[in-house]
């Protein structure tokens, strides 16, 4: 087959990427336009304000990757984009401006589920290994899917209230530190002890997570703490927190790799980005004999790169759609 060169757009939540990805493992040239900066000053991100920021940026990001790669579109074999899950008003000006180009340029469409394409972060610049089982962990999803093959996929279980990432974000806010609270939580984390003793994270034998109660756990910390005229030792607090949910990500997909006696374990998610949850994640995986595909860190983090490699697997199966496609803000694989 000829070299399948595809132009993917990402814009569900607060980074505006645009990628091209040759053969669904390289990229060729990719950019990522954070608007973090800006939705800190709001302590999360404000939807109205990240599609409005979406749309003055869009047409910038395409023509920069686009130069980075000295590329133009007519050198593409289709246009891909993320339609679901998302913000809608975020996820509506990446799949106009895609639909716009598949139009004018006339090249196939190809709508990609956001989750499809952390799970595809894995495929890039190498191959993924089946059956599997893959955790994907970001701020909307905790899920522990069987995968037997490209494609084909089985829930075992899922949070059954606040997503992981949701979760660091919330106690970061708890703590007084900038969103996303994630990586603040991490590193605040590494100047502290495991002293502050949490909540037992769900232990009912299912695969399912939950989040909600430890973060309760922690606001209760803090304001008692409050009440009494004193504070928290954010570090303690931090580094504990860490612990007891990275515990739980740790045993229940241990748990999974048991259950379905797969060899091969996929992580995606932006939470996989901390360097904290892979090393234990790692190990566990060392200890069960089973390998572990965790992408690159920026692969990790919402990028059109995953969504350029999710496409092609479409893309080989001719797996195309109309310019009828509509947004949409919930979405199962
Ligand atoms: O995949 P992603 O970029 O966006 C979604 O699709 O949700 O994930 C963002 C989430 C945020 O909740 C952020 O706090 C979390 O990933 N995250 C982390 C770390 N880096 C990012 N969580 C824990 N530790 C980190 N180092
Ligand atoms: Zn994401």
């Amino acid at each position: 087959m000829k070299d399948v060169y595809i132009l993917a757009i990402e814009s569900s939540c607060d980074e505006t990427s645009v990628s091209i990805v040759k053969n669904g493992r390289d990229d060729i040239a990719t950019t990522v336009n954070s608007q973090i900066d800006v939705h800190t000053l709001y302590g999360g991100v404000v939807p109205e304000l990240a599609s409005r920021l979406h749309l003055e940026n869009i047409t910038l990001v395409i023509d920069k990757t686009l130069k980075k790669a000295n590329m133009s579109v007519e050198d593409m074999s289709a246009i891909a984009v993320t339609y679901s899950p998302g913000l809608l008003g975020s996820l509506l000006v990446g799949l106009e401006a895609a639909k716009a180009l598949s139009l004018v340029y006339n090249k196939p469409f190809i709508k990609v589920n956001h989750m499809m394409g952390h799970i595809a972060a894995n495929n890039i610049g190498r191959e993924l290994k089946y059956p599997l089982v893959s955790l994907v962990i970001s701020g909307g999803h905790t899920d522990l899917m069987y995968m037997e093959k490209e494609g084909s996929i089985k829930y075992l279980g899922r949070t059954l209230d606040d997503a992981v990432g949701e979760c660091f974000d919330k106690v970061a806010r708890i703590l007084d530190m900038p969103y996303p609270g994630g990586p603040n939580v991490e590193k605040c984390a590494e100047n502290g002890k495991n002293v502050v003793p949490m909540p037992k994270l769900l232990e009912d034998g299912s695969l399912n997570f939950s989040f909600s109660g430890i973060k309760s756990h922690v606001n209760n910390l803090v304001h008692n703490a409050k009440q009494r005229g004193g504070s928290v030792v954010k570090e303690d607090v931090a580094c504990s927190f860490q612990i007891a949910v990275t515990d739980s990500l740790v045993s229940k997909t241990r748990q999974a790799i048991r259950e379905t006696g797969v060899k091969y374990l996929s992580i995606a998610g932006g939470v996989a980005a901390s360097s904290f949850i892979r090393e234990k994640l790692t190990k566990m995986c060392e200890e069960e004999g089973v390998k572990v595909f965790i992408p690159e860190k920026k692969y990790c983090t919402d990028n059109a790169t995953m969504i350029g490699a999710a496409a092609y697997m479409l893309y080989k199966n001719q797996e195309f759609s109309g310019l009828d496609v509509n947004a949409s803000s919930q979405g199962d694989l």
